[in-house]
């Protein structure tokens, strides 16, 4: 096995096509609609989203934790689409302050299909808009269907994290779909390929690792790679092992001496 620590931010590795497929049915609209006159007449200058947020008259919002990092930003929005989709609201993203303002770029570069599914108001939170208390605490799971029972036009909820995927059941190919291709190719990483299976685990320590909460003890991660290790030698692949994570002293002790080498060059490469 060949295993390769990497220090740098999750979501940020990433790849989709979408939106070349999304650049080719733009090009091929335009062309239709340049060609045939009915089509111009019908094209007016209605701004389609604001339609859809007035007509739509339910929505639904979140405080978030605008200040964290890109994987935190991620799973917010995943958790308040499918809240939003659960309940039968329209989901809002508030661009607040700076902060809203740097994650709305920083998914819409890496994940821009996600913040698509959201309204965009570049303003605060309506004042005198009841905040809902909804998932205060990390790495719980709420059912959202007790937000049913509220009228409100615009549920503010105020939670941030929504560490589980279960606030987004069944949407796993929609969310990937929405990711983009990094510009960077990556080139140091190995590809996955028909005889070569790539393994990425991302180990997230960090604050948890501080205040001795939630991170996974060492056996459990080798554990865990040895039984994908088999389960992909029954396929007749080989695995190859990516580890990302925010302690690399930690993912060193991981994997022994073996590929210290390699680390140490893939490492001062990427950082
Ligand atoms: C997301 O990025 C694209 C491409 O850079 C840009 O055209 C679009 O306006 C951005 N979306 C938002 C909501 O900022
Ligand atoms: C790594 O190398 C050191 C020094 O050569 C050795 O003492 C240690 O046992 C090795 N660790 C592993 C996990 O192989």
């Amino acid at each position: 096995m060949f295993i390769a620590p990497l220090q740098f931010h999750f979501g940020t590795t990433f790849a989709i096509t979408f939106y070349r497929i999304c650049g080719c049915l733009l090009v091929i609209c335009m062309a239709y609609s340049f060609f045939n006159p009915v089509s111009q007449v019908v094209t007016t200058k209605f701004d389609k989203s604001y339609l859809n947020f007035a007509f739509r008259k339910k929505h639904i919002t979140s405080v978030m934790s605008a200040k964290s990092r890109l994987g935190n930003h991620i799973f917010e929005l995943a958790a308040t689409l499918g809240i939003s989709k659960s309940i039968g609201r329209a989901p809002v993203f508030y661009i607040q302050n700076l902060y809203y303002m740097k994650m709305l770029k920083e998914t819409n570069e890496t994940i821009p299909g996600l913040i698509d599914q959201f309204k965009i108001r570049y303003e605060e939170f309506p004042r005198n808009n009841r905040i809902t208390t909804f998932n205060t605490r990390c790495c719980i799971y709420q059912d959202p269907d007790i937000l049913k029972n509220i009228d409100d036009d615009l549920i503010i909820l105020n939670g941030h994290y929504y560490q589980s995927p279960k606030y987004f059941p069944e949407m796993r190919k929609i969310l990937r779909s929405y990711l983009k291709t990094p510009e960077n190719e990556y080139r140091n990483l190995p590809k996955s390929t028909e005889s070569n299976f790539i393994n990425c685990v991302h180990v997230r320590r960090g604050d948890f690792a501080r205040y001795d909460f939630h991170v996974s003890e060492p056996a459990f991660i080798k554990k865990a790679l040895t039984y994908i290790e088999k389960q992909v030698a029954i396929q007749g692949k080989h695995v190859n092992t990516v580890l990302f994570g925010d302690d690399l002293q930690f993912m060193r002790q991981l994997i022994g001496n073996a590929t210290e080498l390699l680390t140490k060059a893939v490492c001062a490469f990427l950082l």
